[in-house]
């Protein structure tokens, strides 16, 4: 199985990064090839070029589509299971990321499809696992987990992947009360991804 990971978060020392090491291990277990996009460390352009904009403002699908996109289009390509990968950061996901969907969502591919140009492949399982400071009860009380999960699941995952799940890591500020329950909704996700696509 090949499984593409969408890692955002600039410090190797972060819980976050830890997340990231747990699905490997747990990936490796099962023997699945592991892709990552590090979009920090491939210094990954999040920011749309006006050039750019010419094309997917007016969805002028014959202008070009530029090489790092088309890099983590055939990433997408290749995967059977996508996982995003992040902390957080005021009720979102960090720019970092919301720019990969931005620029690698191109019109006539993640939507807009045209008959000229090959769509984006239906993935069998996406997956969102997000960190955060609050406990999960509280983002829930506010509503705030109710709409990363709308943002995330309905919209930026859509109808593009056939199974999808969300994971909000919560409670951070207090680690340890969190870290247990946290190990264990991982490994419970590679089960799902297990039984659906393994
Ligand atoms: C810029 C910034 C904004 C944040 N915004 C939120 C937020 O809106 N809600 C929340 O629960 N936690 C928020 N946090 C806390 C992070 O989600 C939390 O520290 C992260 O899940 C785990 O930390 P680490 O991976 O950076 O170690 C924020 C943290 C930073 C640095």
């Amino acid at each position: 199985m090949n499984t593409l990971i969408i890692y955002c978060h600039p410090s190797k020392k972060s819980y976050t990064y830890s997340i990231l090491e747990q699905l490997q291990t747990l990936f490796a277990q099962e023997n699945w090839q592991v892709a990552i996009s590090d979009l920090y460390a491939m210094n990954f352009q999040s920011d749309m070029s006006e050039a750019e904009y010419e094309r997917e403002g007016f969805a002028k699908i014959d202008l070009p589509i530029p090489a790092d996109v088309k890099v983590e289009h055939q990433k997408l390509e290749w995967a059977d299971c996508v996982l995003f990968v992040y902390p957080v950061w005021w009720s979102d996901c960090p720019a970092k990321l919301k720019g990969w969907f931005d620029r690698v969502y191109s019109v006539g591919y993640a939507y807009g499809h045209r008959p000229q140009m090959q769509p984006m492949k239906t993935i069998p399982f996406g997956a969102v696992i997000c960190t955060a400071g609050h406990p999960n009860a509280f983002l829930e009380e506010i509503g705030i987990a109710q709409s990363m999960q709308t943002v995330m699941l309905e919209d930026r995952l859509g109808k593009r992947f056939e199974h999808k799940e969300m994971l909000i890591l919560g409670g951070t500020l207090d680690l340890e009360k969190v870290r247990a329950e946290h190990q264990q909704k991982l490994k419970e996700l590679a089960l799902k991804i297990k039984t659906c696509c393994g």
